[in-house]
């Protein structure tokens, strides 16, 4: 059995090519096609993609037309797994008319964007017929268009689950609960980075990470014990070093990832001295 099953992995497997816009693109096992449009440089535009996380399809921004010869459909290409021989256009005039609309919307759910505005723009849309977005005194949301990418990092990937959505209909925003300041936040900044509208605000204050977009969540940062510099949430950074090394000293422990590789470096020249010493 043993022997069968490594024969079948040395079977190499068939590639998988896919056409985009008639350009031959080979894609990786289990691979989207909105990924190989990625690697490929073909613009799709899209709003709710993060590789670390599973496909979403929220913001219907990454519309294509795909399918064999004479029998294609409209459908996402962040949730479309890249199979042999799929045809894949990305630019009809359907798909234009369709973002097209879809960029108004979001114009007016984000009226503060610059991000949008660009990628409206490419599509000759600047001004929206939709009804703006209720005033709030919530800067976040003057330039949120609701993805959800900043949740479910939060959620899925952190662990957290320190932000959601919260509120109805055009009053609808990402926050802590109740708007008041989380003890679950770590501070890592991961909203910060996935966020593709650049909504989300944090800084340093001192001896804190100020997460100003999360109801002005305040949290304790870890000093070096040699340089002093402030260099990660405490809370993640004693985690994240428990997770990767269980036995790490205490000396070690305390100390930034920078005068850590030095104390280590140190150590090991040390260590090498003393054996040579030994030996002779
Ligand atoms: S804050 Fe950014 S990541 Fe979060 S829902 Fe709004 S646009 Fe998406
Ligand atoms: S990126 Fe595909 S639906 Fe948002």
């Amino acid at each position: 059995m043993t022997h069968g099953s490594s024969e079948q992995n040395d079977v190499p497997e068939k590639p998988v090519i896919i056409t985009i816009n008639g350009r031959p693109c080979r894609a990786g096992k289990g691979e989207t096609v909105l990924a190989v449009a990625i690697r490929e440089g073909i613009p799709v535009p899209h709003l709710c993609h993060e590789e670390s996380l599973a496909p979403y399809g929220a913001c219907r921004l990454c519309l294509v037309e795909a399918g064999k010869p004479g029998k294609t459909e409209m459908t996402t290409a962040c949730t479309l797994k890249a199979a042999d021989g799929l045809e894949v256009i990305t630019d009809t005039p359907q798909i234009v008319k369709h973002r097209s609309i879809l960029f108004e919307l979001y114009l007016a759910e984000a009226p503060k964007s610059e991000v949008i505005k660009e990628m409206a723009a490419r599509y000759g849309v600047t001004k929206t017929r939709f009804l703006k977005k209720m005033e709030t005194d919530d800067p976040l949301s003057e330039k949120c268009v609701l993805c959800g990418l900043c949740v479910r990092v939060c959620n899925e990937i952190m662990g957290a689950g320190a932000i959601n959505f919260i509120n109805r209909g055009p009053y609808t925003v990402v926050n802590t609960p109740f708007l008041e300041p989380s003890a679950d936040c770590y501070g890592c900044g991961a909203c910060v980075k996935v966020c593709p509208t650049h909504a989300v605000v944090m800084e340093e204050a001192g001896s804190e990470r100020v997460m100003r977009s999360w109801s002005g969540t305040r949290v304790p940062l870890a000093a070096c014990s040699c340089c002093g510099m402030y260099y990660a949430p405490r809370e993640l950074a004693a985690r994240t070093l428990a997770a990767l090394d269980p036995h790490l000293d205490q000396d070690l422990a305390g100390l930034c990832p920078a005068c850590r590789g030095k104390r280590i470096a140190e150590r090991e020249i040390l260590a090498r001295q003393g054996g040579a010493g030994n030996h002779a």
